[in-house]
């Protein structure tokens, strides 16, 4: 199984080896609470990379609520034991004083793509997400980055911070897996009660028929107004948003002109639920 790394110098020691031996590194970062989809980055790294490092670190600076934080599932052995038949070069581990020592004040912040969707509504959200990725790239001297396209905003602004910043790492997409009842795999799913989560796929199922009336050419408005109520009649308490945008950058669209993409967040059983389509 992987060997765990726990310190940034542990870590750097065993990417010094590597990159001596002219080998390319695949990372993967993760918050833990690994499932079906993160273990789908894993093989695509595995496939397009000679090493593979694993990063878990919940990272404090990205979340908007203490509560969330604090009952984000951390479940470490599980997470090391679901790795261990993927053979992975590294699961990293850091220490908080490894990402953030003492001093830390350096805020990465990436305008434009940010100030929509999940950045209008968890402020700072990307903001730490910018600096902990800028940060786990550099330590673990990344080529590659795998990342899911069910966080599909963090994966726009990653590419962008990869590119803005000349960090030098190719940022690969990956589909969202999902439960066969369609609901995204996510690691708050666990926090959803038995008769939330029967509720919960209502979110995928309606942004599907919304989908198919887009690619028909029906201006979003109306669709949106109607997917949003079934979403609210299934269970959800909020629909926090529910938007047709450009996947280049991000933009509002009327209607799927250009390539695009349908975006939601929503509330239920006091967990927040993302999802997002691809429409053309
Ligand atoms: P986390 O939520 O643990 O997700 C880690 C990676 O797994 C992200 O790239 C995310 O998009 C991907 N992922 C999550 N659910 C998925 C699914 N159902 N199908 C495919 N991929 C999925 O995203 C983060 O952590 C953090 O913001 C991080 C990038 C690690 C920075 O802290």
């Amino acid at each position: 199984s992987a060997p765990i790394v726990r310190s940034r110098a542990a870590l750097a020691e065993l990417v010094a080896g590597w990159r001596r031996a002219g080998e390319t590194i695949g990372v993967v970062p993760t918050m833990g609470a690994l499932h079906e989809g993160h273990l789908s980055l894993v093989e695509g790294a595995k496939a397009g990379a000679d090493r593979v490092v694993v990063t878990l670190f919940v990272n404090p600076r990205q979340f908007n609520s203490r509560d969330d934080y604090e009952k984000y599932p951390r479940t470490e052995e599980e997470d090391a034991a679901k790795l261990a038949p993927h053979d992975v070069d590294a699961l990293y581990v850091p220490g908080p004083e490894d990402v953030y020592p003492p001093g830390f004040a350096t805020t990465v912040s990436v305008s434009g793509l940010t100030g929509v969707l999940c950045g209008a509504h968890r402020p700072g959200h990307f903001d730490g997400v910018a600096t902990v990725c800028t940060k786990l790239f550099r330590q673990t001297g990344a080529d590659r980055a795998w990342f899911g396209e069910k966080d599909f905003q963090q994966l726009q602004l990653v590419r962008r911070l990869s590119a803005d910043l000349d960090l030098g790492v190719e940022v690969v997409g990956c589909e969202t897996v999902r439960e066969a009842d369609g609901l995204a795999l996510s690691s708050r799913n666990v926090r959803l009660g038995a008769e939330a989560r029967r509720a919960a796929p209502a979110l995928h199922a309606a942004m599907t028929e919304a989908v198919a009336a887009l690619r028909d050419g029906a201006a979003a408005g109306p669709v949106i107004d109607t997917a949003a109520q079934a979403i609210r009649a299934a269970g959800y308490d909020e629909v926090e948003y529910l938007e047709l945008r450009a996947v280049e950058d991000l933009r509002a669209l009327d209607r799927a002109e250009v390539p695009a993409r349908l975006f939601a967040a929503a509330w239920i059983d006091g967990v927040r639920l993302i999802d997002n389509l691809p429409v053309t």
